[in-house]
Parts: structure tokens; C-alpha cells; sequence
């Protein structure tokens, strides 16, 4: 079966730690490039983490640091969530690994030109370096087949703010951007992190014995998300991971989206609707998901 390609943008980030080891694992994927951007903490501590994860689980894929602040407001982070680290209590051991670019725009560019064909490409964070992607290369939107972005919610609720899904509201200008692209979006929502909500133990279980299992406890130790509660993990990002190489887990909902940049920055609306340009998902079966999400963690 042919590899589907693949370029991932994240804010590692304790769940995107354990959405990006799913994506490392699959045999569907064919990763071209990670790329970092600044979201649940500074773009120094996302870069670090992204580097050390991907060389050290996924392999020979290059590793590009990107945007450091959203494209017109303030960075916020979510630190109290993730640790002042970005994952835990972990401590990134010395390592000989090296970035491959400084210039992560630049890099998911020549990363989708090379492909050959349209790719597809994996959010888990904020989307300011998709928006300055398209912004610099309008060509861009050509060379990307689908985006599945962790990102908004569907009701105008939020989880850093009563109204804001967290990378929505981090930079809701380039939400918007994207949006107004027209480029095919499949919308991992915030409702879905609670959902499909992981416990540690179950975690740190299936990954008894192995490296990245030998990590979990450290990075447990200083994560909390109030919306998981104690001792579990809100699986946000696995949930755009597994869109793509589960799809059958989930309904398609055919949506229009809105995206507020005015009095309610990052509130976001995704309604169901036949003639809708975008889809988002929606569980089918919650435990189902859950073996899944450990199945393709650790693959036995
Ligand atoms: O709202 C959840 C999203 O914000 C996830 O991507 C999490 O990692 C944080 O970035
Ligand atoms: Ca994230």
C-alpha cells in the first residue's frame, strides 16, 4: 500500500509527545519533516522537544524550527498544563542531534515540493506557520492534499478560555487564514480531547519495557489537564493522528467553520452542513479508540 506523506507541525507538548510516537510507529505514514512552533510553551522548548522525540523514535527525519510567536498578538502558553518544559518532569538527556533548518516555513515548502504530489499535512498546534507559509507561498496550497488540524471546537466553548480552543486561540489570525485558504481541513475538535481521555497507568502499562515507556512517568509527573482530570492524559492530538491512518473510527462531519478574531479571539464554530467546505470528526466508539491509541503507541 502506498505510504501516505506526510509533514507534522507541532507544540510538543505532552499529548503531542504521545500523538507524534502513534505517528512515528505507523506503517501508513511516510513523515517527511517535523516542524516546531511556539504554543504550549516558548519555540526554544517546543524545538528542543520536537528534535529529541523525532530523532529518537522516529528516525532519520529532518527537524525544523519554526515560528516563534503567532502572527500579530502576544504569545501565551500553556505551561501550567504541560510543565515549564513542554513535557513533564522530563529531562532531555545530552544528545548529539542536530536541527536540521532554522527556517521551518521554508522547510515545509521545499518538503511539499519535493513529494511530487500533493501532501498531506498534520497540525498540532497553533497554525501560524501554515498561515505564513501560505501567505509567502501561495503556490503552497497546491502541494497540500488535506490539513488534519487539532484545533477549535465546534460550540464556541473553550478550554484556555470559556469561549477558545487553546492553539485557536494562540493565534486566531492564522486559523482564520488557513479557513479562508479554501484548503480541505479535517478538523480534530476540542470536545474530543476530553472524550478520548487516556489513563497514565494504562499508558506507562502498555509501555512497560520499552524507552519511550521508560519516559512517561518524568513526563506524567508534571502534566495535568484539568479537562482529563488527575491521572489521565486529554488526548487531543492522537485524535488528528488517528483520522488519517484509522479513519474508520470516526464520522466525517461535512461543516462550515468561523473563526472569531474580533471581541471572542479564538472562538470557533464548525457546523454540520451538507454544502460545508471542511469536515470535522467525531468518535464512533470511544474504548474502541482507546486500545487503538495504545495498539499504535506501542505496536507489540
Ligand atoms: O487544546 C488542546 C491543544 O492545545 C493540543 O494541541 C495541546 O497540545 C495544546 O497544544
Ligand atoms: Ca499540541
Amino acid at each position: 500500500m502506498e505510504k501516505i506523506p506526510l509533514i507534522i507541525d507541532t507544540d510538543p507538548g505532552v499529548d503531542d509527545a504521545l500523538a507524534l510516537k502513534i505517528a512515528f510507529e505507523s506503517p501508513l505514514l511516510d513523515i517527511r519533516m517535523v516542524c516546531s512552533v511556539a504554543g504550549n510553551v516558548s519555540i526554544d522548548r517546543t524545538t528542543a522537544n520536537a528534535l529529541f522525540l523525532t530523532k529518537k523514535y522516529g528516525g532519520d527525519i529532518p527537524v525544523a524550527r519554526g515560528s516563534g510567536s503567532p502572527l500579530s498578538r502576544a504569545a501565551t502558553d500553556a505551561s501550567s498544563v504541560h510543565g515549564a518544559s513542554g513535557i513533564g518532569n522530563y529531562v532531555i538527556p545530552e544528545h548529539g542531534y542536530k536541527l536540521d533548518s532554522e527556517d521551518g516555513v521554508e522547510s515545509i515548502y521545499s518538503a511539499l515540493r519535493t513529494v511530487g504530489k500533493p501532501a498531506t499535512l498534520l497540525t498540532l498546534g497553533p497554525m501560524t506557520n501554515i498561515a505564513t507559509l501560505l501567505s509567502r507561498h501561495p503556490d503552497a496550497k497546491g502541494l497540500i492534499e488535506r490539513i488534519y488540524a487539532m484545533i477549535a471546537s465546534v460550540d464556541g466553548t473553550g478550554n484556555i478560555t470559556e469561549y477558545a480552543e487553546f492553539n485557536a486561540y494562540c493565534d486566531p489570525e492564522a486559523l482564520d487564514a488557513v479557513v479562508r485558504s479554501g484548503i480541505d481541513v479535517v478538523f480534530a475538535p476540542m470536545h474530543l480531547g476530553r472524550d478520548a481521555k487516556l489513563s497514565q497507568k494504562d499508558i506507562i502499562e502498555h509501555g512497560r519495557g520499552s524507552e519511550f515507556g521508560g519516559m512517561l512517568a518524568k513526563i506524567f509527573e508534571g502534566y495535568r489537564d484539568d479537562a482529563a482530570g488527575e491521572g489521565y492524559v486529554a488526548m487531543y492530538d492522537a485524535n488528528a493522528v488517528e483520522a488519517i491512518i484509522r479513519p474508520e473510527l470516526y464520522e466525517f462531519v461535512r461543516c462550515t467553520a468561523e473563526v472569531d478574531t474580533g471581541e471572542f479571539p479564538g472562538r470557533t464554530f464548525l457546523r454540520p452542513n451538507e454544502n460545508g467546505r471542511y469536515h470535522y470528526i467525531d468518535i464512533k466508539d470511544v474504548d474502541r479508540l482507546a486500545e487503538a491509541m495504545l495498539e499504535d503507541m506501542f505496536p507489540r
